[in-house]
């Protein structure tokens, strides 16, 4: 396990010859880190343990890296990620009232899931959507001009998947 997916120095030519044994390492506890992640949706500590006797790295050393990069969690995460825009054309136009309305409805803060993990609430900067704010993105899709009744029908949904 503890050579699996490093760089065939041939494969890559140069680029190989100057990489640094730490480089690589780095590479590889990435990739590791990010398939850990795929499977159990954040990065449970037993799981971080098993990588750090198989690659011979610190614990302290995954860990570092790890929280280095904005893409690891370190708690469980919902089945759905609810993500409200809070860039300026989205404040402007009531992003506050959405955050609160889902805050209110699943009992939860901004960066925390649910009990029943159907849900976890998170803010984000410009979606690059301005025009159709408030804008919030739902999972990978982009939900515009949030009014009362989408959000009704993103809480059935978000109901929906959770049960
Ligand atoms: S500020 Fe929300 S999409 Fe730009």
């Amino acid at each position: 396990m503890k050579n699996e997916g490093r760089l065939d120095l041939e494969s890559v030519g140069h680029v190989g010859e100057v990489l640094t044994e730490d480089q690589k390492n780095n590479g590889l506890l990435i990739h590791a880190l990010q398939s850990i992640q795929v499977i159990h949706n954040y990065l449970p500590e037993e799981e971080l343990k098993s990588l750090s006797k198989n690659l011979s790295i610190p614990l302290s050393g995954i860990y570092s890296t790890a929280t280095f990069y904005k893409q690891f969690y370190f708690t469980p995460r919902g089945r759905n990620i609810a993500r409200v825009c809070t860039g300026t054309a989205c404040h402007v136009r009531g992003a506050g009232e959405i955050l609160d309305a889902i805050k209110e409805e699943f009992n939860i803060k901004e960066g925390e899931t649910t009990e029943d993990a159907s849900l976890t609430l998170e803010t984000v900067g410009c979606v690059g959507c301005c025009g159709l704010a408030p804008v919030m993105t739902m999972n990978e899709e982009i939900v515009g001009e949030v009014e009362t009744e989408k959000l009704e029908s993103i809480v059935e949904r978000i109901r929906g998947n959770g049960e």
